[in-house]
């Protein structure tokens, strides 16, 4: 095989397992042995004991034969273990590094690749990658080894009927390796329906609240009817090709026996063989079924997991497109001023630009407000302004560094963010509440839990701060989300506080106690907010309008009512 750098890849990730490597090699090589002798003493056993009745071979037979089985065994177990050892260790590697890399990549990547994609390739290609890793040291020493030792066992007893009988074991290899292709086809079709159904099965568990209020039950059941029902006659095609192959096989077998007692008693009748050689024989010729199966069934298993070994690398040499300086400038102590210098930005799927040309500045310490409808680009100005991507033209700049230029960890240390939809990680409320600041001690997680207005409704649930969250935790309402998303931000201290639509949720009178807690606790840090409730905005230092991706208005709230343009309007509407 050609050694590309896609295998070399791969075997880097093999290569720290040598020793167990070897170690398992030579564990095969005994089992290989092992295996041989074994069926090879079939016939002396037969020989000595049955037919010439001596008691010496016997007592010695109850010693050698039993020696031989743990040999055999502990052979066996060594070989397994090792091999399974380093199938194990070298995707559990993968496994770190692909989690690892995701994490290093960015949004790009998210938006381009579906979650199930990446879980399918972590999951379902990692499995092949194993298989393959494990099968090939299997197949290549153990089996093509046992295989040897037998043939040579088999040419040893009889040549002449040795040299019949290879002729129709690959024969057989042949027949079954038609069938089980045949099998695999519609096997991996089959499996790529099951992974519809449970699709599909995900689908209507998450959204069962729509799905019953829009009396979506009947459709949502009938389209999953036909998933089932592909399902079903895959499954048969392939348990067709299953029920026919096992008899069939088995009917072989018979026939290649029946054909081996004709051959083999014509050469015990013409004495040149013994029945004993011919028991070992038998033996012989079908303990070497197996692994000559299992030889010729290599290839594919190794193109498949080449294949998903390709898929894995893909995820694996993905690079970030907004890449981090070599040597980057230093934030230092952040005073907090943010501009936008003429950004223009198009999200890579699409051919709309959503912001145009567009400039403005925040001073150290302002709050600035962004307004404007559903899809004018405020959530991008948000992200633009964290680096999870770079504008295509203009910059934008923190403490007149452009953020090209700086260290995004630092960057996004200096920052908080509270979004429009709250996102929880499986874990307590504290763990959940500083995970931008490990080290925050109970006072003040507790006082940002108060200012977001956050500590009733966490001390009224039984754990308290204790309480599990996440997927596998209490369920909140949209409120008590938003509210510990607020309290996360806080604890953090940033200089420059994020808050997309993060009162959304709440009523006015907490949404007015919390901008105020707030404002006291990240007192003389920039603040920039968006949101759709003018009544959160009107106190804001500056407010842009924004329309479309550019600046329709910027003012004071006052400045803005008398200069009765867009702002003015929307006020009207909303009031
Ligand atoms: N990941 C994305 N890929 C492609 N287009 C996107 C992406 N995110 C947003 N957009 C598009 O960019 C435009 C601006 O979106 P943005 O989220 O900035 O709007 P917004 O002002 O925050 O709206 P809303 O008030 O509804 O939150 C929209 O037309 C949206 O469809
Ligand atoms: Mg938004």
């Amino acid at each position: 095989m050609k050694i590309t750098p896609d295998v070399e890849a791969l075997l880097g990730y093999i290569r720290p397992h040598k020793a167990r490597l070897l170690q398992a090699a030579l564990a095969m090589t005994v089992l290989a042995a092992m295996r041989a002798a074994v069926a090879y003493l079939i016939g002396p056993v037969i020989q000595t004991v049955f037919i010439d009745r001596n008691t010496e071979m016997l007592r010695l037979i109850m010693i050698g034969l039993p020696a031989v089985f743990v040999i055999k065994a502990a052979a066996d177990y060594a070989t397994s273990y090792l091999i399974n050892y380093v199938g194990q260790k070298t995707v559990q590697r993968m496994r770190d590094d692909l989690f690892t890399r995701v994490h290093q990549l960015s949004m790009e990547f998210h938006w381009r690749k579906r979650s199930s994609d990446v879980m399918s390739r972590v999951i379902n290609d990692l499995g092949n990658v194993q298989s393959a890793v494990q099968s090939v040291p299997l197949y290549l020493i153990r089996d093509l080894f046992t295989v040897v030792a037998l043939v040579g066992v088999l040419f040893y007893l009889n040549w002449r009927f040795a040299a019949v009988s290879l002729f129709i074991l690959p024969t057989a290899a042949w027949m079954l390796k038609v069938l089980s292709r045949k099998m695999r086809r519609s096997s991996s079709k089959a499996q790529a329906t099951m992974g519809d159904i449970s699709h599909k099965f995900q689908e209507s568990l998450q959204g069962m609240t729509v799905v019953k209020a829009f009396n979506y039950e009947e459709q949502a059941i009938s389209r999953f009817r036909r998933s089932n029902d592909d399902f079903f006659s895959e499954t048969m095609r392939f348990l067709r090709a299953s029920a026919i192959s096992s008899p069939l096989m088995e009917l072989l077998g018979n026939i290649m026996l029946v054909g081996m007692i004709f051959l083999g008693g014509r050469e015990i009748m013409a004495d040149r063989m013994t029945p004993g050689d011919f028991f070992s024989f038998i033996a012989a010729f079908f303990t070497a079924y197996m692994p000559l199966k299992n030889i010729a069934g290599l290839n594919t298993r190794v193109q498949l997991g080449l294949a998903s070994w390709d898929r894995v690398r893909q995820v694996l040499d993905e690079r970030p497109d907004v890449p981090a300086p070599a040597s980057p400038a230093r934030l230092g102590d952040v005073r907090g001023t943010v501009e936008f210098r003429g950004v223009t930005y198009k999200y890579p799927s699409r051919d709309t630009v959503v912001l145009r040309d567009l400039s403005f500045s925040v001073k150290e310490g302002e709050v600035a407000a962004f307004v404007g409808p559903s899809g004018s680009g405020k959530t991008t100005i948000i992200q633009l302004l964290l680096r999870f991507f770079d504008p295509l033209s203009g910059a934008v700049l923190i403490d007149g560094k452009d953020l090209r230029e700086l260290d995004p960890a630092e960057l996004r240390a200096a920052t908080g963010l509270v979004t429009q939809d709250t996102i929880l990680f499986d874990n307590d409320v504290t763990g959940n509440l500083t995970i931008g600041r490990p080290g925050a001690t109970e006072a003040e997680i507790r006082e940002a839990a108060e200012a977001a207005d956050a500590h009733p409704f966490i001390t009224a649930m039984p754990q308290g701060y204790a309480t599990q969250l996440g997927e596998r935790g209490v369920k909140l309402s949209g409120g008590q989300r938003q509210r510990l998303a607020i309290a996360r931000a806080i604890i953090k201290k940033p200089k420059i506080l994020l808050l997309d639509e993060a009162t959304s949720n709440l009523d006015t009178a907490s949404e007015q106690a919390v901008q105020a807690s707030i404002e006291r606790i990240l007192k003389g840090r920039t603040v920039l907010m968006v949101a759709h409730r003018l009544s959160t905005v009107r106190n804001a230092d500056k407010i842009f309008v924004l329309d479309k991706g550019a600046l329709a208005e910027s003012g004071s709230h006052e400045e803005l009512m008398s200069r009765g343009g867009v702002y003015k309007k929307l006020w009207e509407a909303q009031s």
